[in-house]
Protein backbone atom coordinates (compact mmCIF):
# COMPACT_ATOMS: atom_id res chain seq x y z
CA UNK A 1 0.00 0.00 0.00
CA UNK A 2 2.33 2.46 -0.81
CA UNK A 3 0.03 4.88 -2.17
CA UNK A 4 -0.71 7.05 0.52
CA UNK A 5 -3.34 9.61 -1.11
CA UNK A 6 -5.81 8.17 1.07
CA UNK A 7 -4.47 10.43 3.89
CA UNK A 8 -5.41 13.63 1.48
CA UNK A 9 -8.23 14.20 4.33
CA UNK A 10 -6.67 13.57 7.10
CA UNK A 11 -3.64 16.38 6.23
CA UNK A 12 -6.25 19.13 4.47
CA UNK A 13 -6.26 22.19 5.64
CA UNK A 14 -2.66 23.66 5.23
CA UNK A 15 0.82 22.41 5.06
CA UNK A 16 1.59 20.85 8.88
CA UNK A 17 5.14 22.02 10.11
CA UNK A 18 6.78 18.67 11.94
CA UNK A 19 5.75 15.38 11.44
CA UNK A 20 7.13 12.32 13.46
CA UNK A 21 6.43 9.22 12.15
CA UNK A 22 7.68 6.03 14.16
CA UNK A 23 8.00 2.54 12.84
CA UNK A 24 9.28 3.91 8.98
CA UNK A 25 10.55 0.67 8.05
CA UNK A 26 13.01 0.38 5.73
CA UNK A 27 11.19 1.92 2.92
CA UNK A 28 10.27 5.20 4.29
CA UNK A 29 7.16 5.57 2.04
CA UNK A 30 4.98 6.99 4.17
CA UNK A 31 7.33 9.67 5.52
CA UNK A 32 7.96 10.27 1.40
CA UNK A 33 4.66 11.42 1.05
CA UNK A 34 4.17 13.37 4.87
CA UNK A 35 7.26 15.15 3.39
CA UNK A 36 4.98 16.65 0.91
CA UNK A 37 2.32 17.47 3.13
CA UNK A 38 4.84 19.07 5.97
CA UNK A 39 7.40 21.05 5.97
CA UNK A 40 9.91 19.08 8.14
CA UNK A 41 9.29 15.16 8.87
CA UNK A 42 11.05 13.30 11.36
CA UNK A 43 10.96 9.49 10.62
CA UNK A 44 11.84 7.25 13.24
CA UNK A 45 12.43 2.94 13.56
CA UNK A 46 14.35 1.35 16.40
CA UNK A 47 15.52 -1.21 14.17
CA UNK A 48 18.89 -0.35 12.77
CA UNK A 49 18.85 -1.69 9.55
CA UNK A 50 15.45 -0.27 8.62
CA UNK A 51 16.78 3.16 9.75
CA UNK A 52 19.76 2.97 7.54
CA UNK A 53 17.94 1.31 5.01
CA UNK A 54 14.73 4.14 5.25
CA UNK A 55 17.58 6.97 5.52
CA UNK A 56 18.83 5.34 1.88
CA UNK A 57 15.71 5.62 0.31
CA UNK A 58 14.93 9.00 1.44
CA UNK A 59 18.27 10.73 1.11
CA UNK A 60 16.77 12.52 -2.27
CA UNK A 61 14.29 14.76 0.80
CA UNK A 62 15.95 17.20 2.50
CA UNK A 63 13.05 17.74 4.71
CA UNK A 64 13.08 14.19 5.90
CA UNK A 65 15.29 12.87 8.91
CA UNK A 66 15.34 9.24 9.25
CA UNK A 67 16.66 8.52 13.09
CA UNK A 68 17.59 5.14 14.60
CA UNK A 69 15.39 5.66 17.87
CA UNK A 70 12.50 4.07 19.78
CA UNK A 71 9.22 5.47 19.90
CA UNK A 72 9.07 5.41 23.24
CA UNK A 73 11.82 7.44 23.91
CA UNK A 74 12.44 9.83 21.19
CA UNK A 75 14.98 11.96 22.75
CA UNK A 76 13.51 14.95 20.49
CA UNK A 77 12.95 17.99 22.42
CA UNK A 78 9.26 18.05 23.90
CA UNK A 79 8.60 21.26 23.23
CA UNK A 80 5.14 20.63 22.01
CA UNK A 81 6.23 21.44 18.21
CA UNK A 82 4.63 18.12 16.32
CA UNK A 83 1.92 18.79 14.62
CA UNK A 84 1.47 15.33 14.22
CA UNK A 85 2.65 11.81 15.32
CA UNK A 86 1.71 9.12 12.39
CA UNK A 87 2.01 5.51 12.67
CA UNK A 88 1.79 3.06 9.95
CA UNK A 89 1.30 -0.77 10.45
CA UNK A 90 4.03 -0.50 13.48
CA UNK A 91 1.67 0.20 17.03
CA UNK A 92 1.20 -3.69 17.59
CA UNK A 93 4.97 -4.04 17.23
CA UNK A 94 5.79 -1.94 19.97
CA UNK A 95 6.58 -3.68 23.66
CA UNK A 96 5.26 -0.48 25.76
CA UNK A 97 2.25 0.97 24.12
CA UNK A 98 1.83 3.06 27.45
CA UNK A 99 5.52 4.16 27.57
CA UNK A 100 5.35 5.23 23.49
CA UNK A 101 2.07 6.66 24.39
CA UNK A 102 3.17 9.37 27.31
CA UNK A 103 6.04 9.91 24.22
CA UNK A 104 3.19 11.07 21.72
CA UNK A 105 1.69 13.15 24.22
CA UNK A 106 4.87 15.06 25.36
CA UNK A 107 5.98 15.51 21.42
CA UNK A 108 2.55 16.71 20.41
CA UNK A 109 1.18 20.29 20.26
CA UNK A 110 -1.79 20.72 22.81
CA UNK A 111 -4.85 21.51 21.45
CA UNK A 112 -4.42 20.24 18.16
CA UNK A 113 -1.83 18.07 17.54
CA UNK A 114 -3.32 15.17 16.02
CA UNK A 115 -2.09 10.88 16.22
CA UNK A 116 -2.65 9.24 13.51
CA UNK A 117 -2.82 5.61 13.44
CA UNK A 118 -2.98 3.25 10.39
CA UNK A 119 -3.73 -0.45 10.84
CA UNK A 120 -4.46 -3.35 8.80
CA UNK A 121 -7.03 -5.15 11.02
CA UNK A 122 -7.83 -8.58 9.77
CA UNK A 123 -10.87 -8.11 8.84
CA UNK A 124 -14.57 -7.39 10.89
CA UNK A 125 -17.52 -8.15 9.71
CA UNK A 126 -20.37 -5.47 8.72
CA UNK A 127 -23.41 -4.84 7.45
CA UNK A 128 -23.49 -3.81 3.60
CA UNK A 129 -24.64 0.07 5.01
CA UNK A 130 -21.32 -0.53 6.30
CA UNK A 131 -21.74 -1.11 10.40
CA UNK A 132 -19.72 -3.22 12.18
CA UNK A 133 -21.74 -6.38 13.30
CA UNK A 134 -20.55 -6.15 17.19
CA UNK A 135 -21.10 -9.65 18.30
CA UNK A 136 -18.63 -11.43 21.13
CA UNK A 137 -19.17 -14.89 19.23
CA UNK A 138 -17.70 -13.60 15.66
CA UNK A 139 -15.02 -11.62 17.83
CA UNK A 140 -14.23 -14.96 19.75
CA UNK A 141 -13.98 -16.89 15.80
CA UNK A 142 -11.60 -13.86 14.51
CA UNK A 143 -9.78 -13.99 17.84
CA UNK A 144 -8.94 -18.01 17.38
CA UNK A 145 -8.65 -17.92 13.66
CA UNK A 146 -5.92 -14.81 14.21
CA UNK A 147 -4.04 -16.71 16.61
CA UNK A 148 -3.94 -20.03 15.01
CA UNK A 149 -2.65 -18.16 11.67
CA UNK A 150 -0.35 -15.49 12.88
CA UNK A 151 0.67 -16.16 16.18
CA UNK A 152 3.40 -18.83 15.53
CA UNK A 153 4.01 -16.69 12.26
CA UNK A 154 4.72 -13.60 14.07
CA UNK A 155 6.22 -15.33 17.04
CA UNK A 156 9.17 -16.43 14.08
CA UNK A 157 10.73 -12.58 13.43
CA UNK A 158 9.25 -10.33 16.37
CA UNK A 159 9.45 -10.92 19.83
CA UNK A 160 7.66 -8.91 21.40
CA UNK A 161 3.67 -8.82 22.31
CA UNK A 162 3.03 -8.36 18.65
CA UNK A 163 -0.11 -10.87 18.63
CA UNK A 164 -1.54 -9.48 22.06
CA UNK A 165 -1.12 -5.94 20.40
CA UNK A 166 -2.77 -7.34 17.20
CA UNK A 167 -5.59 -8.39 18.65
CA UNK A 168 -5.82 -5.61 21.05
CA UNK A 169 -5.14 -2.85 18.04
CA UNK A 170 -6.04 -4.59 14.98
CA UNK A 171 -9.76 -5.24 15.59
CA UNK A 172 -12.01 -2.44 14.54
CA UNK A 173 -14.56 -1.26 17.06
CA UNK A 174 -12.76 -3.09 19.98
CA UNK A 175 -9.93 -1.85 22.08
CA UNK A 176 -8.00 0.80 20.37
CA UNK A 177 -10.78 3.43 20.58
CA UNK A 178 -10.80 2.75 24.42
CA UNK A 179 -7.29 2.45 24.86
CA UNK A 180 -6.26 5.91 22.94
CA UNK A 181 -9.02 7.66 25.34
CA UNK A 182 -7.65 6.14 28.12
CA UNK A 183 -4.29 8.54 26.61
CA UNK A 184 -6.76 11.49 26.98
CA UNK A 185 -6.72 11.58 22.98
CA UNK A 186 -10.48 12.20 21.24
CA UNK A 187 -10.92 10.36 18.57
CA UNK A 188 -11.34 12.31 15.83
CA UNK A 189 -12.13 10.22 12.36
CA UNK A 190 -11.57 6.54 11.57
CA UNK A 191 -11.76 5.78 7.53
CA UNK A 192 -11.70 2.53 5.78
CA UNK A 193 -11.42 1.11 2.46
CA UNK A 194 -14.54 -0.35 0.51
CA UNK A 195 -15.53 -3.72 2.40
CA UNK A 196 -15.81 -6.52 0.05
CA UNK A 197 -18.14 -9.43 0.03
CA UNK A 198 -17.75 -12.18 2.76
CA UNK A 199 -17.90 -14.71 -0.07
CA UNK A 200 -14.24 -12.96 -1.27
CA UNK A 201 -12.53 -13.54 2.11
CA UNK A 202 -10.41 -16.90 0.87
CA UNK A 203 -9.09 -15.16 -2.32
CA UNK A 204 -8.05 -12.37 -0.31
CA UNK A 205 -6.55 -13.63 2.53
CA UNK A 206 -4.65 -16.62 -0.06
CA UNK A 207 -2.82 -12.91 -1.08
CA UNK A 208 -1.63 -12.02 2.29
CA UNK A 209 2.07 -12.47 2.89
CA UNK A 210 1.05 -14.10 6.04
CA UNK A 211 -1.29 -16.53 5.10
CA UNK A 212 1.08 -17.48 2.11
CA UNK A 213 3.63 -18.47 4.60
CA UNK A 214 1.32 -19.98 6.59
CA UNK A 215 0.33 -22.07 3.43
CA UNK A 216 3.63 -23.10 2.79
CA UNK A 217 4.48 -24.18 6.23
CA UNK A 218 1.22 -26.49 6.55
CA UNK A 219 -0.25 -26.43 2.84
CA UNK A 220 -2.89 -25.25 0.89
CA UNK A 221 -5.56 -27.68 2.48
CA UNK A 222 -5.02 -27.08 6.44
CA UNK A 223 -5.18 -23.25 4.90
CA UNK A 224 -8.75 -24.01 2.95
CA UNK A 225 -10.13 -25.78 4.99
CA UNK A 226 -9.48 -23.08 8.24
CA UNK A 227 -10.66 -20.22 6.11
CA UNK A 228 -13.87 -22.05 5.15
CA UNK A 229 -14.75 -23.11 8.30
CA UNK A 230 -14.36 -19.42 9.68
CA UNK A 231 -16.60 -18.30 6.58
CA UNK A 232 -19.21 -21.26 7.58
CA UNK A 233 -18.95 -20.35 11.03
CA UNK A 234 -19.48 -16.13 10.67
CA UNK A 235 -22.23 -17.00 8.44
CA UNK A 236 -23.86 -19.35 11.14
CA UNK A 237 -23.62 -16.66 13.67
CA UNK A 238 -25.54 -14.06 11.31
CA UNK A 239 -28.24 -16.65 10.86
CA UNK A 240 -27.48 -17.30 7.01
CA UNK A 241 -26.23 -20.16 4.94
CA UNK A 242 -23.49 -19.76 2.44
CA UNK A 243 -25.95 -20.64 -0.83
CA UNK A 244 -27.82 -17.29 0.63
CA UNK A 245 -24.62 -15.53 -0.08
CA UNK A 246 -24.88 -16.84 -3.91
CA UNK A 247 -29.08 -16.76 -4.87
CA UNK A 248 -29.75 -13.66 -1.90
CA UNK A 249 -28.87 -10.53 -1.28
CA UNK A 250 -27.20 -10.84 1.89
CA UNK A 251 -25.76 -8.26 3.90
CA UNK A 252 -22.58 -9.80 5.10
CA UNK A 253 -19.43 -7.81 4.15
CA UNK A 254 -15.58 -7.82 5.40
CA UNK A 255 -13.27 -5.38 5.69
CA UNK A 256 -9.73 -6.98 5.13
CA UNK A 257 -7.68 -3.87 4.67
CA UNK A 258 -6.73 -1.14 6.45
CA UNK A 259 -8.54 1.69 8.85
CA UNK A 260 -7.22 4.83 10.37
CA UNK A 261 -8.12 6.30 13.10
CA UNK A 262 -7.47 9.59 13.96
CA UNK A 263 -6.90 10.81 17.42
CA UNK A 264 -6.17 14.48 18.92
CA UNK A 265 -4.62 15.98 21.86
CA UNK A 266 -7.34 17.67 23.74
CA UNK A 267 -6.66 21.45 24.77
CA UNK A 268 -5.47 21.04 28.97
C1 LIG B 1 5.34 -3.79 10.13
S1 LIG B 1 6.64 -2.64 10.16
C2 LIG B 1 5.82 -1.26 9.39
C3 LIG B 1 6.75 -0.47 8.54
C4 LIG B 1 6.09 0.64 7.73
N1 LIG B 1 5.51 1.65 8.60
C5 LIG B 1 5.06 0.08 6.77
O1 LIG B 1 3.86 0.35 6.93
O2 LIG B 1 5.46 -0.64 5.84
C6 LIG B 1 6.76 -2.14 11.86
C7 LIG B 1 8.00 -1.29 12.12
O3 LIG B 1 7.89 -0.72 13.44
C8 LIG B 1 9.20 -0.67 13.97
N2 LIG B 1 9.08 -0.52 15.44
C9 LIG B 1 8.56 -1.40 16.32
N3 LIG B 1 8.61 -0.92 17.57
C10 LIG B 1 9.17 0.31 17.48
C11 LIG B 1 9.49 1.31 18.44
N4 LIG B 1 9.26 1.14 19.75
N5 LIG B 1 10.06 2.45 18.00
C12 LIG B 1 10.32 2.64 16.68
N6 LIG B 1 10.03 1.72 15.73
C13 LIG B 1 9.47 0.58 16.12
C14 LIG B 1 9.82 -1.97 13.52
O4 LIG B 1 11.23 -1.96 13.56
C15 LIG B 1 9.29 -2.07 12.09
O5 LIG B 1 10.16 -1.48 11.16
Amino acid sequence: MHDFSFLRDVFAGGKLGHVVEVGCGAGGHLARYLSTVSEKVTALDDNEESALEAALALADLPNVEVLRRDGADTGLPGAGDVDAVVLCRSLHFVWDVGALMDEVDRLLRPGGGRLVVINSPLFEVQTCAGDPVVDSELEGLVEAFCQEAFREELACYWPGPVSENFARFCNPGRQSRNYLASYSFERLQRMQREPHNLLDLPVLLANCQVCRRFVDRHGRKAFDDRVLALQGRILDALGHQLQDMYFEQVDVMICTDFYIEVSVKPAV
